[in-house]
């Protein structure tokens, strides 16, 4: 379902819903089975994975990694470089003449949830199963089924990948809600990714990033 006002200009997998006013420009890589809901814009080198749901007033960016089953709550915030300065004055204009020298990756791991009007600074990974919460501005790597909150985010809990806190470790802790144990954890926690994914992943390779920085 791609709804009428949206822009999709790269292909997206099989029961991917578009909603309203949002744009997905050349390059960018879609799983199946995503919902990208009202007003979310995803640029040409982003890749989001299967079974994501990316709510309104989100953009995904060049570099933005995001991998299968993850939530990305309403304005959340993604970014792609560290240093910004305008690219139209003249004395930035050798810096953002090469990509290398001001993107850096964004990755999101496998059923991560970001948490409404969070911000991500670039370059981290959020852990498989993490969960940011609400607002929280995130600075550092999250390690897996790690709760953070805060600015700057700091790791309270750990959560279960049912979304509940934990009463301890996640490595020794079975969820008092759904009963998953951290056998079963680790087993999910494999480190990587669906072949789906990686699949998106190498055919980013071939399609058009955003040229230069806009
Ligand atoms: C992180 C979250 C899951 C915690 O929920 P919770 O279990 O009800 O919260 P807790 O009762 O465990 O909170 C514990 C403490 O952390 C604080 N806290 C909880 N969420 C916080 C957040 N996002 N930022 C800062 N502090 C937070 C609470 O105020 C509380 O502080 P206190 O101990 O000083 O009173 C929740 O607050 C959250 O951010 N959920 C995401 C919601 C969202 O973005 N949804 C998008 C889809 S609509
Ligand atoms: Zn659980």
């Amino acid at each position: 379902m791609i709804h009428e006002t949206a822009i999709v200009e790269s292909e997206i997998g099989e029961g991917t819903m578009v909603f309203a006013y949002t744009h997905v420009l050349k390059g960018a890589v879609i799983g199946s089975n995503v919902k990208l809901a009202d007003h979310v814009f995803v640029e040409g080198g982003a890749v989001i994975g299967d079974n994501v749901t990316i709510k309104n007033n989100v953009s995904v960016w060049d570099g933005v990694k995001i991998e299968d089953d993850v939530f990305v709550g309403p304005n959340a915030c993604f970014t792609n470089d560290l240093t910004p300065r305008s690219p139209r004055m003249e004395s930035a204009k050798a810096r953002y003449a090469q990509r290398e020298n001001w993107l850096l990756e964004t990755n999101i791991k496998h059923g991560a949830t970001i948490g409404g009007n969070a911000t991500i600074v670039p370059g981290l990974t959020i852990g498989q199963f993490a969960f940011v919460g609400a607002g929280a501005t995130v600075t550092k790597n999250v390690e897996p089924y790690t709760l953070v909150v805060g600015n700057p985010a700091r790791p309270v809990a750990s959560v279960c990948s049912c979304g509940q806190q934990l009463a301890g470790c996640y490595r020794v802790t079975n969820c008092e809600h759904c009963g998953e144990t951290p056998a079963e954890r680790l087993q999910q926690h494999s480190g990587t990714p669906s072949s789906s994914f990686r699949r998106a992943l190498n055919s980013n390779t071939t399609s058009q990033p955003t040229p230069t920085k806009g």
